[in-house]
């Protein structure tokens, strides 16, 4: 009898059975890491060359996030602070113990702590921190309670959909412009009112189409 299919098909079987859980595999593999908070960085929390608390400075010492962040309004980057700013309070306070030599050293000699990154969307993404607090969308909208945190995590997913659910009806993340830096800031009974106010008054319309954030 004539040959129908050619030798070589005699391992596909073999093929199939070898391959088929290397592909399975794979596939598990690549859904657990585009799953895993690694992967959509929520909770994410490096670790700082400095045991910095925002818990303490920003929590129990109640110091304003734009004491140190202090371009935050006015730049669509938030400045992480210098180390002088550290000093006007640790030449007096803490100046020798453990947890301040590194601070202590960078001031001396001048070079920057350097400080790890927790927040980072890809380059083309565009965002601007001073159009949001102008409007009054607040820290916590979008970073969380930070004065809880001894160590700053991630607290939202920062993804494209993340944007957009609050682009698409900002009402209730508009706040007065005095509260942008309580973490504990709740909507009030009336908030509906306030926001159809603010965004008459202050001409608000978050960008919804591509060109608003991919520039
Ligand atoms: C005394 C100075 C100081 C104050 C006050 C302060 N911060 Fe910070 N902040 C820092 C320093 C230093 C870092 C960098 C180290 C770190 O991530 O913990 C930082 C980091 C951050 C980050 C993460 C930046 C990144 O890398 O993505 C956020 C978000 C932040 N601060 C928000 C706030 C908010 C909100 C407040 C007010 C509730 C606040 N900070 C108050 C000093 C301060
Ligand atoms: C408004 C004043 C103020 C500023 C500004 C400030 N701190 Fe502090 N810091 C304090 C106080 C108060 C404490 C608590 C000291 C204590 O527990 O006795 C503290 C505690 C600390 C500690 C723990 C010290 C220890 O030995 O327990 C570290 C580390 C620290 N701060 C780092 C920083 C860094 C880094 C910056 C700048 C990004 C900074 N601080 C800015 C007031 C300040
Ligand atoms: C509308 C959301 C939103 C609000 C409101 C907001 N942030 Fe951010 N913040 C972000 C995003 C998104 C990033 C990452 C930006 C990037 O990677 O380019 C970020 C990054 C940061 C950083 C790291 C430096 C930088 O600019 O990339 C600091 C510090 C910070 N924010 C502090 C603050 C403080 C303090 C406030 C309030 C005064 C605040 N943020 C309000 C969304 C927000
Ligand atoms: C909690 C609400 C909220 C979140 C979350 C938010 N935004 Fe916005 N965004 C606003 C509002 C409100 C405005 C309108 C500002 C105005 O009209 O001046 C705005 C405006 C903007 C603008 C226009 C700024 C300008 O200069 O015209 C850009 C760009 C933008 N957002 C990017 C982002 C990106 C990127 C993210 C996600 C990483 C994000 N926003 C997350 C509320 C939010
Ligand atoms: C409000 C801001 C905003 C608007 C408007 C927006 N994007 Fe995005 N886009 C983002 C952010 C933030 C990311 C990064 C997401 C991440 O890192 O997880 C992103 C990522 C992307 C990516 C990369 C793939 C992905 O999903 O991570 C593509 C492609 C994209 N956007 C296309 C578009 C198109 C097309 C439009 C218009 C229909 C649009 N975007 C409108 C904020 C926006």
């Amino acid at each position: 009898m004539a040959q129908v299919f050619p030798k070589w098909t005699n391992k596909i079987p073999l093929a199939i059975v070898v391959g088929t859980p290397i592909v399975a595999i794979v596939v598990i593999l690549l859904v657990w890491y585009y799953f895993s908070p690694k992967y959509t960085d929520v909770s994410y929390r490096p670790i700082q060359p400095v045991e910095y608390s925002h818990k303490v400075h920003a929590g129990d010492l109640k110091t304003d996030c734009r004491y140190c962040h202090s371009a935050v309004e006015i730049s669509p980057v938030a400045n992480v602070p210098p180390t002088q700013t550290c000093m006007n309070c640790h030449k007096l306070i803490t100046p020798n113990t453990e947890k301040m030599q590194p601070v202590l050293e960078s001031f001396i000699s001048g070079k920057p702590i350097e400080w790890v990154r927790v927040h980072n969307l890809p380059d083309y993404v565009y965002f601007d921190h001073s159009a949001h607090l102008r409007v009054g969308v607040g820290c916590a909208s979008c970073h969380g309670n930070i004065a809880s945190m001894e160590v700053v995590r991630q607290a939202k997913p920062l993804s494209m959909g993340w944007c957009l659910d609050c682009h698409r009806d900002p009402d209730m993340y508009l706040r007065p412009h005095s509260e942008i830096t309580k973490m504990t800031w709740k909507p009030p009974h009336d908030q509906l009112e306030f926001a159809e106010k603010a965004k008459r008054e202050l001409n608000i319309a978050p960008p919804v189409d591509c060109s608003g954030c991919h520039r």
